[in-house]
């Protein structure tokens, strides 16, 4: 609250004393004129609004009462002396000015901002840098108090956009006293007649303040545009901003759009009565320059409001937020040795290696009663016997004559049933459905695995921002960033050179369904789970366009009722239907073309079901030594036979 009051306090500032003399023609018409602001002011007071007094002479205008009623939180005055020798020095003082006027415009809660001034360079000089410095938003409220003949006044109105398209009025000195009468101009740039000057209202000394038209003295200009063309850039970008060609009824062809973004557009404009005017643009940049120029009114798709981005234009309120993600090739299965073991867990085979060892030694002993009959060999038999019913391909030729040696062998058996079932169903399992090794799913992973991470090239801006960061994940995540590919380039290198692709979420997984996805449904690629930074986005406009309130609270209302989701979920399904109609199409148009296909497809068919050699790498290995191993034992036999 402090801080409130503070600014009350009067701010005067006064640039180059030297006033010259041959101004004083100015005091004349500038005495008579604060009545007329004081009228105006107090029409459109509210109990916290300050007033802002840039002129060109030393002015008497807020030492009329009604001008301070008007502006109850105080008066600040700036004053240009124009001497009209260097205009490089006037330039410079107006810019240190206007910075000046703006600090205190943005620590008040409501501004009048009144310029008066006869010299209609300077009122050039004025429209031009208040754009400039960033002086007014439309909640400002700005008064020009003049004395121009009526065309130079209608071309000074409709030439600058801060006279415009901002809230201005003009109060234009009509007629000298004693029969005294100000104007109050403004210039609507959508009527139902166009862009026009309207005469609002009409004040004199004795009558006071009299409107002339049923507008308010400050009519609102963008709640209807009545028709009129709106400049708006935008280039695909599914599913925000989809454009197709299709084939009118007439032969020709016509572009249509959609997209969550393009139907949001759309909508609004339904709803503020205006045609869009799409500028073709051959980049983002390109897209983005037009709206920082004010050429175009709106790019329609969404940006991230960055820092660097603020610098050069504004943005509509937050509508969506659009988590930049990053898509990977999903990793391969590793050939290995593994896939023998581990159905089974290291300390269920430590525990089965612990019954085998023990097992023939115990089955000996109980079934020593045999030994008699049958020689020295026994020993490698039992082994043999019990090795045999664990893997399932032996019983007892002989049970054990007494009846804890056939106990033993019923243990044995039922073990031996568990163990083979488990180990045999969970191999197959993991088998068919293998063990993918681990996979970047978070940015510090990221970072750890991949080499390279692709963007388009208005990706610059992002690396910027990440190399900004006091991360240091987010700092290298900068300095392996490459600018450059398209996105479609990107996930193609992704597939195959192991990089890594950034974008917004949606987009990628758009970019999948249609392009990157197989006739079944599969891919080789997958969005992370994580996402890189909670991308609040909105549509750049330029810097305190004054239809910022009207497009956010269109905005507002199409999020409010779910429609950007269901458009956005639309688009999305739309695509993977025509994804899959083309890839229809194109398998139906091979089979047309021969039966070389056929053979395709069922190669494609197999690789599905066929177990590879990756996956049976195991047991080929454990064959070739199992080969390896007899046959060394084999050469030892046969040389120790030779030498005997
Ligand atoms: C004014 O500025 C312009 C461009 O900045 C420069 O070319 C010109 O020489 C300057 N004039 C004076 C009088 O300094
Ligand atoms: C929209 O603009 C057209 C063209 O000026 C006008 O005829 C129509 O009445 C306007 N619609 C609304 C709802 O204002
Ligand atoms: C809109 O764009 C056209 C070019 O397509 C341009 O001539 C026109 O001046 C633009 N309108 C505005 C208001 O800037």
């Amino acid at each position: 609250m402090m801080m409130w009051w503070m600014k009350k306090v009067v701010v005067l500032v006064i640039m180059m004393a030297d006033v010259v003399a041959s101004q004083s023609p100015q005091h004349s018409w500038q005495q008579d004129a604060g009545g007329g602001v004081g009228a105006v002011l107090e029409a459109v007071s509210q109990p916290t609004c300050s007033l802002i007094l840039l002129t060109t002479s030393p002015s008497t205008i807020f030492k009329e009462e009604s001008v301070v009623r008007g502006s109850p939180w105080g008066v600040g005055v700036f004053e240009v002396v124009v001497d009209g020798q260097d205009a490089n020095e006037t330039l410079v003082l107006l810019s240190h000015l206007l910075h000046q006027a703006r600090q205190v415009r943005m620590g008040s809660r409501c501004v009048r901002v009144v310029v008066v001034s006869h010299d209609p360079v300077f009122l050039d000089t004025f429209a031009e840098w208040s754009l400039k410095g960033r002086l007014l938003v439309w909640a400002t409220k700005l008064l020009v108090v003049t004395s121009l003949p009526l065309p130079q006044l209608h071309a000074l109105l409709s030439s600058h956009w801060t006279f415009s398209m901002m809230n201005t009025i003009l109060l234009n000195l009509d007629d000298t006293p004693p029969n005294l009468r100000y104007s109050v101009y403004t210039h609507l740039p959508y009527s139902p007649d166009g862009a026009q000057v309207l005469r609002v209202a009409v004040w004199t000394p004795r009558h006071g303040l009299r409107l002339l038209t049923a507008l308010p003295l400050f009519p609102e200009k963008f709640s209807n545009f009545h028709g009129a063309e709106v400049n708006v850039t935008g280039k695909p970008w599914p599913p925000y901003w989809v454009e197709e060609q299709q084939e009118a009824a007439d032969g020709s062809l016509v572009t249509i759009y959609t997209g969550c973004d393009y139907l949001s557009l759309e909508t609004i404009s339904h709803t503020l009565n205006f045609t869009i005017n799409i500028i073709p643009t051959a980049s983002w940049g390109e897209a983005v320059k037009k709206v920082e120029e004010r050429v175009a009114f709106i790019t329609a798709v969404f940006h991230v409001p960055l820092p660097e981005r603020k610098k050069k234009h504004d943005f509509t309120r937050i509508y969506e937020y659009n988590q930049m993600s990053f898509t990977l090739a999903k990793p391969g299965l590793k050939p290995s040795l593994d896939s023998l073991f581990y159905p089974l867990t290291g300390e269920v085979w430590a525990w089965v290696l612990v019954v085998l060892l023990f097992m023939p030694a115990i089955y000996y002993m109980v079934s020593r009663g045999r030994e008699k009959q049958c020689g020295r060999l026994r020993v490698a038999a039992e082994v043999l016997e019990v090795m045999g019913i664990l893997v399932g391909q032996n019983l007892p030729q002989q049970l054990p004559p007494i009846t804890s040696g056939r106990l033993l062998v019923v243990a044995w058996l039922v073990f031996a049933l568990i163990i083979g079932t488990v180990y045999r169903g969970n191999l197959t399992a993991a088998l068919t459905l293998p063990k993918y090794p681990p996979r970047p799913e978070t940015v510090e992973q990221l970072v750890d695995t991949v080499h390279k991470v692709t963007m388009p090239p208005f990706g610059e801006l992002w690396r910027q921002f990440f190399a900004g960061s006091d991360s240091e994940v987010y700092k290298k995540l900068a300095r392996m960033m490459m600018i450059g590919p398209s996105t479609r380039e990107g996930l193609q290198m992704a597939i195959e050179q192991n990089t890594a692709n950034m974008a917004a979420r949606r987009y990628l997984s758009n970019m999948i369904v249609e392009h990157f996805t197989e006739a079944d449904g599969t891919t080789r690629l997958y969005l992370a789970r994580e996402t890189l930074f909670p991308g609040q986005s909105a549509w750049p406009i330029p810097h305190d366009a004054p239809y910022q309130s009207q497009l956010d609270r269109c905005l507002i209302a199409i999020i409010e009722a779910g429609l950007y989701e269901k458009w956005s979920d639309d688009t999305v399904s739309q695509t993977r239907r025509r994804s899959q109609r083309r890839q229809r199409e194109y398998l139906a148009q091979q089979l047309q073309q021969g039966q070389q296909v056929v053979d395709e497809t069922a190669e494609s068919d197999k690789s599905i079901i066929a177990l590879t050699v990756t996956h049976m790498q195991g047991p080929l290995v454990f064959i070739l030594l199992g080969l390896f191993l007899a046959g060394v034992v084999f050469a030892v036999e046969v040389s120790m036979t030779y030498n005997k």
